[in-house]
């Protein structure tokens, strides 16, 4: 019998740099769920396909590469560890070459239906706050919360300089910002875009604590009615899907 005191399906969406990581790891301590994240598994999958040196535009031998490999995410209070075929790619996965080689593996149609699909049996249980591009509009659309968080590219782009300590040129780091929205918006299946009853939540002028507090105040709405109220709450004030 589960005593789980919170099932709840927290889906985070939004492009790069829009500050998904942390808020989400702020919700998942907050509440007791478990933060996954998905970009580390287009990742973790592009730098298999980079090591076996398999361009990520050849949608075919990507689909074979993927039926012989092992992802895995294992959630810790600081991120996600990340096995690929156990190994622990954590800190390699987050650098250049793998940012932009998953941006382009993850267009393919089969490995993105591959990856829903661990990433459905990952969340099975409930209990976990989401993140990625797609997880409110295809992964869990019938997630309790659904946040789509954005920011202008400016604004992202400025952040994530701060985070790299200065390191770098924030031109450089604006232009593929854009890339990688164009691509993620404009690709044909699943591209980034809020789902219907999606909260968006646009960061450009909040700071991490006034985002974090009004997705607290969704959630809280909604354990509260979890919890014995007889109403529905209605986590959004958007127009239904239909
Ligand atoms: O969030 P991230 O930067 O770690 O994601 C890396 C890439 O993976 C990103 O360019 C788009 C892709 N991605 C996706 O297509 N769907 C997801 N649910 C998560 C990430």
């Amino acid at each position: 019998m589960s005593t789980e005191p919170c099932p709840l399906i927290i889906a985070i969406d939004g492009p790069a740099g829009a500050g998904k990581s942390t808020v989400a790891a702020r919700l998942a301590s907050r509440f007791g769920l478990l933060n996954l994240e998905t970009g580390a598994m287009y990742r973790a999958f592009a730098l298999k396909a980079l090591e076996q040196h398999i361009e990520p535009t050849n949608g075919a031998a990507l689909e074979q590469l993927a039926a012989s490999t092992n992802i895995r995410l294992e959630p810790t209070p600081s991120g996600n560890r990340v096995l690929l075929d156990d190994i622990d790619v954590t800190a390699r996965i987050r650098q250049p070459d793998v940012t932009q080689a998953a941006s382009q593996v993850s267009v393919h149609p089969a490995i993105r239906r591959w990856m829903v699909d661990l990433q459905r049996e990952l969340g099975a249980g409930g209990g976990i706050v989401m993140e990625g591009r797609d997880i409110g509009t295809v992964v869990f659309p019938h997630a309790d919360i659904k946040v789509f968080l954005d920011a202008s590219p400016e604004a992202r782009s400025e952040r994530r300089y701060a985070q790299a300590g200065g390191a770098g040129s924030q031109e450089a780091i604006l232009r593929e910002i854009r890339e990688r929205d164009e691509r993620d918006r404009t690709r044909a299946q699943s591209p980034l875009k809020p789902a219907p009853d999606a909260v968006v939540i646009d960061s450009t002028n909040l700071t991490l604590d006034q985002v974090v507090a009004r997705i607290e105040s969704l959630v809280t709405a909604r354990l509260d009615a979890h919890h014995g109220h007889a109403s529905h709450v209605d986590a959004s004030s958007a127009p239904r899907e239909g």
